[in-house]
């Protein structure tokens, strides 16, 4: 790859290419659950932004940034009253929109408040999820209708974890298919796959690839021969910007989406959305016959005095990883607990953004090298003529995606097929689309 393309590819603050194309879009910036209502404001950096969340009482939520527009003090160390923000060096007050609303510092006759606002993000609350609209539309897009964020309260599942690395990378890490029998399952035998498909996956390490552009990103099927004259294929995606999902479980009952938010160029926030009890759940992985894929992903308490104090992990590079040696020689191949921690190792070793000048793709890389050109073609396009891809202003183009295992007959049309199996999963989770969605 070019420098000038990983440049690209890789940078996201404010006025970067990348930076400005992910605005487009609605990011998740916070969950719900780290954040009170009238309580304290929260710490999140997002594309290069360092920015304060809140909830007010009667709950809404805001983020806005931290540096108040009377002297720069920040407004972290605020007061959150009353539908709003009060700086406590000279009271000035803002509104979830950004607006001054009280100036107890000037004399009354002045309106000197109206001209005044701090940078305000607009902010929608999605299952369990705040999502921010950072770009420069007066009325922001629809949100994207991602399944794995439409679940109901009792049946939903997000949890998050910081990567100390660029956002590319971790996100490159969902799509590399072939890592699968070696960092997490190297050292696996076939008595211990949970399932028959698992054992096939096992036995042949170098499947076969198709690659697809796709309206909303890329997508691959991944085939191998199964019993008889049936074919496994194991299908994941890329979707616009951020966006993956990976194959665990069989297509009608896989519901999963992966995102890998930008907080700067040198740190993602990623949060898994899916379904209750189902992998990854509030930081824990059930458990996986195969040694050192599952376990507990553990993380450290929030430390809510930094920009990056949110989701961080206790295996991490300083303990590298809590690596045992002995284990990696006897029995899982990395010698790390839990696919999690293996994933954020070799993401993160790469170096903070990886020089991908120096890198050697072979076949099995195809999707990650077509998944780069597809980014780098959007952006290039929007950076010259404005237009987004459709996803930024159809939310439906996220709805008829989704993940997973099939195994067909060989002379099957798996593309035919995936569109039944991901009918089918939404309707298994009963997700077909409702009125009221459509028209938001
Ligand atoms: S610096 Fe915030 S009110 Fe003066
Ligand atoms: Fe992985």
């Amino acid at each position: 790859m070019r420098a000038e393309d990983n440049k690209l590819l890789t940078q996201v603050g404010p006025g970067s290419p990348m930076g400005s194309f992910m605005r487009e879009y609605w990011l998740p910036a916070y969950m719900t659950s780290e954040v009170e209502a009238d309580g304290a404001p929260l710490r999140v950096k997002l594309l290069g932004e360092k920015l304060i969340a809140f909830k007010t009482k009667e709950g809404r939520y805001a983020l806005m940034d931290h540096i108040c527009p009377h002297r720069c003090a920040s407004l972290f160390f605020g007061r959150n009253e009353e539908e709003g923000i009060r700086c406590v060096y000279h009271g000035w007050k803002f509104d979830i929109d950004g607006q001054c609303i009280d100036m107890p510092s000037e004399p009354p006759e002045t309106d000197f408040k109206n001209k005044i606002r701090v940078k305000a993000y607009p902010c929608v609350e999605r299952g369990g999820m705040v999502w921010a609209y950072m770009g420069t539309r007066e009325t922001p897009p629809p949100l994207p209708l991602l399944n794995a964020n439409r679940m109901p309260e009792n049946n939903r599942n997000i949890w998050a974890s910081l990567r100390e690395c660029n956002w590319l990378q971790g996100l490159e890490g969902d799509i590399d298919t072939s890592h699968f029998g070696f960092l997490h399952a190297g050292g696996a035998t076939l008595k211990q796959a949970d399932s028959r498909n698992t054992q096939i996956m096992l036995t042949d390490k170098a499947p076969k690839y198709e690659v697809l552009d796709r309206e909303y990103g890329t997508m691959y099927g991944a085939y191998r021969p199964a019993e008889g004259d049936n074919v496994l294929w194991r299908v994941a995606q890329y979707l616009f910007p951020f966006w993956t999902m990976s194959p665990g479980s069989l297509m009608e009952e896989q519901l999963i989406a992966r995102a890998w938010v930008p907080i700067d160029d040198g740190n993602v926030m990623f949060y898994h959305f899916g379904k209750k009890g189902a992998g990854p759940s509030n930081n824990k992985i059930k458990g996986s016959k195969i040694h050192g894929l599952g376990g507990e992903v553990k993380l450290k308490p929030h430390d809510p005095t930094s920009w990056l104090g949110r989701f961080r992990l206790e295996s991490n590079a300083e303990n590298e990883y809590l690596i045992d040696r002995d284990v990696q020689q006897s029995k899982s191949y990395s010698g790390i607990d839990t696919g999690h921690i293996q994933d954020t190792m070799v993401t993160e070793t790469m170096g903070v953004i990886s020089d991908r000048t120096k890198e050697h793709l072979g076949t099995s890389d195809k999707m990650v090298s077509q998944t780069r050109r597809r980014i780098i073609k959007a952006v290039k396009h929007y950076t010259e003529t404005g237009e987004t891809p459709k996803s930024v202003n159809d939310p439906l183009v996220y709805h008829k995606v989704t993940s997973g295992m099939m195994n067909l007959p060989k002379e099957a049309d798996w593309l035919a097929e995936a569109e039944i199996k991901t009918d089918a999963m939404i309707k298994h989770y009963g997700l077909e689309l409702k009125r009221e969605e459509l028209n938001t």
